[in-house]
């Protein structure tokens, strides 16, 4: 079975088994999360769930909702009151006490205020997601205000890292996010913390947000190479 597919697989189980009529629902961005949107998508259209009010996290999850139909509305639009009932999301890592690296897709910092304020969270991923330690393989990604950017990565530098100021990919220069800011790139040089980690970047003067999640765990959905979907959490 191909990662697309499971990457389907993971996102389609998470939303069969999660969302329910009439929820406040938050989504997340990338190449897995996209695939809940499609879902929530057809079951609304097909009349099978109905009333759902959601929170987009990026450009791409606006786009696709616009396209599919799904009603959308800002975290601070009275429909919604800043709390949300459930957010399913994809990750760049996740470790055995379901802790993550998010923000490969640059949509960390509302990813992060959408999975904080919900009353439950869920991460769907294929099993290449799975890792032992955080940090060890993808770099946590920290979003910074573009005055800051030096100074933030000097001083991340200087915690044992190799910092690196995300380029754009097809536009010369650095990513600027959808609020405006710059992304650094954070391979640590040891093995950190997490939680003690995503607290001494939030503190940072310039810092917007990290990609570290720790402070709550959702329930993951996990498919396997075999097409199984596993669920912990
Ligand atoms: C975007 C994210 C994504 O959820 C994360 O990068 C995983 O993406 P994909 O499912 O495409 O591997 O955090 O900011």
């Amino acid at each position: 079975m191909d990662q697309v597919t499971r990457k389907e697989k993971a996102a389609f189980a998470a939303v069969d088994e999660l969302v329910k009529s009439g929820m406040k629902l938050g989504l997340g961005t990338g190449s897995t999360a996209i695939h809940a949107v499609r879902r929530v998508g057809e079951l609304l259209a097909a009349g099978k769930i109905a009333g759902i009010r959601a929170v987009s996290t990026s450009f791409q999850t606006t786009m696709e909702c616009e396209r599919l139909g799904i009603p959308l509305y800002t975290l601070n639009a009275r429909e919604i009151g800043g709390a949300l009932d459930l957010t399913i999301d994809g990750a760049d890592e996740i470790d055995g006490e379901n802790r993550c690296i998010k923000g490969g897709g640059g949509a960390l910092l509302l990813e992060k205020i959408i999975a904080y304020a919900s009353a439950s969270w869920a991460l769907v991923a294929d099993e290449s997601k799975l890792v032992e330690r955080l940090g060890r393989g993808f770099p946590v990604p920290v979003e910074v205000v573009s005055e800051a950017w030096t100074s933030v990565k000097n001083y991340i530098g200087s915690l044992g890292a190799e910092v690196v100021l995300r380029e754009a990919a097809r536009k010369v220069g650095p990513v600027i996010t959808e609020h405006g800011n710059m992304i650094l790139d954070t391979r640590f040089l040891h093995d950190i913390s997490p939680g003690a980690m995503e607290e001494e970047l939030n503190n940072v003067p310039g810092v917007v947000e990290s990609g570290l999640f720790t402070r709550v765990r959702p329930r993951v959905f996990v498919a396997r190479a075999d097409g199984s979907v596993e669920e912990r959490g």
